[in-house]
């Protein structure tokens, strides 16, 4: 059997696995994660292929995207003293709860994987709590990663991505801090950051 008729029997029949450069990520991901993180693993790739090619990326960047969205949560199954060995805590925020690391942690892992493209590392890292505004693959996988069908949320800013990924990212973070302060929860200062240079409410 050739190479890639056995990818055909192991990931979706189209979609990101299916390029020879990206496959072989997607079988570590998915030795390492559940079937059901695997599954929103493959939906947020797809979803930002479609995001990518819908706002007019380059065959590197969308490269860049692709990958980046298969490895975004690597690391988020890993215990917490993996998680914390990989990415030590930074702050008080990230002590008390761990698994705010899993994407600096992800970053890690890739790293040690030998992906050395800065823009697909900022990707992964950026995915839990942003990314630089302008940063069109970081924003494209984090806009992926809240609103891919699977979560049953969000379908506003996944149809806006498509005619305007700034705008679906500017919306995305604004919803993220919006939930977490509704629910009294703590939001982590890198988000807050994030939050505050994207500026006025879409
Ligand atoms: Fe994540
Ligand atoms: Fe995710």
């Amino acid at each position: 059997m050739t190479q890639a008729a056995s990818l055909d029997l192991r990931f979706p029949p189209t979609g990101p696995c299916r390029r020879s450069s990206i496959a072989p990520y997607c079988e570590r991901v998915r030795a390492r994660l559940s079937a059901e993180r695997f599954a929103h693993v493959m939906r947020v790739a797809e979803l930002a292929e479609s995001i990518a090619l819908a706002n007019g990326f380059d065959d590197g960047d969308l490269r860049a995207t692709l990958l980046a969205a298969v490895l975004h949560d690597v690391a988020r199954e890993e215990d917490v003293e993996t998680l914390l060995r990989l990415a030590p805590p930074e702050n008080d925020m990230e002590r008390s709860h761990p698994l705010a690391v899993h994407g600096r942690a992800g970053r890690a892992i890739a790293s040690e994987w030998g992906v050395n493209d800065e823009r697909v590392l900022e990707a992964i890292e950026g995915h839990v709590f942003g990314v630089r505004p302008g940063d069109r693959i970081g924003m494209a996988v984090y806009v992926a990663d809240v609103s891919e069908p699977g979560r049953g949320v969000n379908d506003d800013i996944r149809e806006l991505a498509m005619v305007h990924l700034e705008r679906a990212y500017r919306r995305a973070v604004q919803t993220k801090v919006r939930y977490l302060r509704s629910r009294g929860k703590d939001v982590h200062p890198r988000t807050l950051q994030v939050h505050d240079e994207l500026g006025h409410p879409t």
